[in-house]
């Protein structure tokens, strides 16, 4: 998978890039990474990327050409077009499911903004999806498109160590995980729960679903869908 990405600060990038899964990813071929930095394909000598907002108000807005010339460059750099994602507040809410979905692609090309927006024809012309990752403001783009590549990237094959961890986390069954212990069996008075101790595979099964359904109804009953009879009952 190649993923770019089209950004006014791609040194915001180089730790999580070169970190953990994301290097081990990067470093085994399962992903290629290429950051751009949109302000080198500035028009003028004051490598201008923003400017005013036509009809007045606060703030700036990112220019459409510096980031159409980026664009175009960089696409032109591999023959999958790749789909065109814009990070952004408007954007649709980010989901274990959209990760899902953009790990199938062969290629990702994410664009950051900054300042207070992006001009429409950026929208419009690249004919890009949006994503946001919450409902809240954040400076720019970047760490929105660093969690992105994070989701997206720990689900590509040989990625994580042991595929069924990404199959039991949180969300990829739409349930809260179930809690973990480690060694000790009693640490400050709280013991490890019998069942984990017996070495009943079936047993510890069934728990570990109960679990994952009273944490789920307790902390984000929104989870359950009640069209899922699978998620309102363990049947065991
Ligand atoms: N840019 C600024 N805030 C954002 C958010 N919540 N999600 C995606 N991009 C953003």
């Amino acid at each position: 998978m190649r993923i770019d990405v089209l950004t006014l600060f791609p040194e915001m990038f180089a730790s999580p890039l070169a970190h953990s899964i994301l290097r081990r990813a990067q470093a085994a071929g399962l992903v290629e990474i290429v950051l751009s930095n949109i302000r080198d394909f500035a028009a003028d000598s004051y490598r201008k990327v923003d400017d005013k907002p036509y009809g007045g108000g606060s703030g700036m807005v990112m220019m459409a050409a510096p980031v159409f010339a980026c664009f175009e460059h960089v696409r032109a750099q591999a023959e999958e077009p790749g789909r065109v994602i814009l990070l952004t507040p408007q954007g649709q809410p980010f989901s274990q499911a959209i990760a899902t979905e953009l790990a199938r692609q062969p290629r990702l090309i994410l664009i950051a903004g900054r300042y207070e927006g992006f001009d429409e024809r950026i929208r419009l012309g690249l004919g890009a999806e949006q994503i946001s990752i919450g409902d809240y403001v954040l400076s720019g783009g970047e760490l929105p498109a660093m969690v992105v590549i994070d989701a997206v990237v720990r689900l590509l094959d040989g990625a994580v160590g042991d595929e069924n961890s990404v199959r039991d986390e949180s969300f990829s069954e739409g349930l809260l995980e179930y809690p973990q212990y480690t060694r000790p069996e009693e640490f400050r008075g709280m013991r490890v729960p019998e069942v984990l101790l017996g070495g009943d595979h079936k047993k510890i099964e069934a728990w570990r679903k109960q679990q994952a359904l009273d944490r789920t109804r307790q902390w984000r009953p929104d989870l359950l869908d009640k069209n899922n009879p699978k998620n309102n009952e363990t049947g065991v």
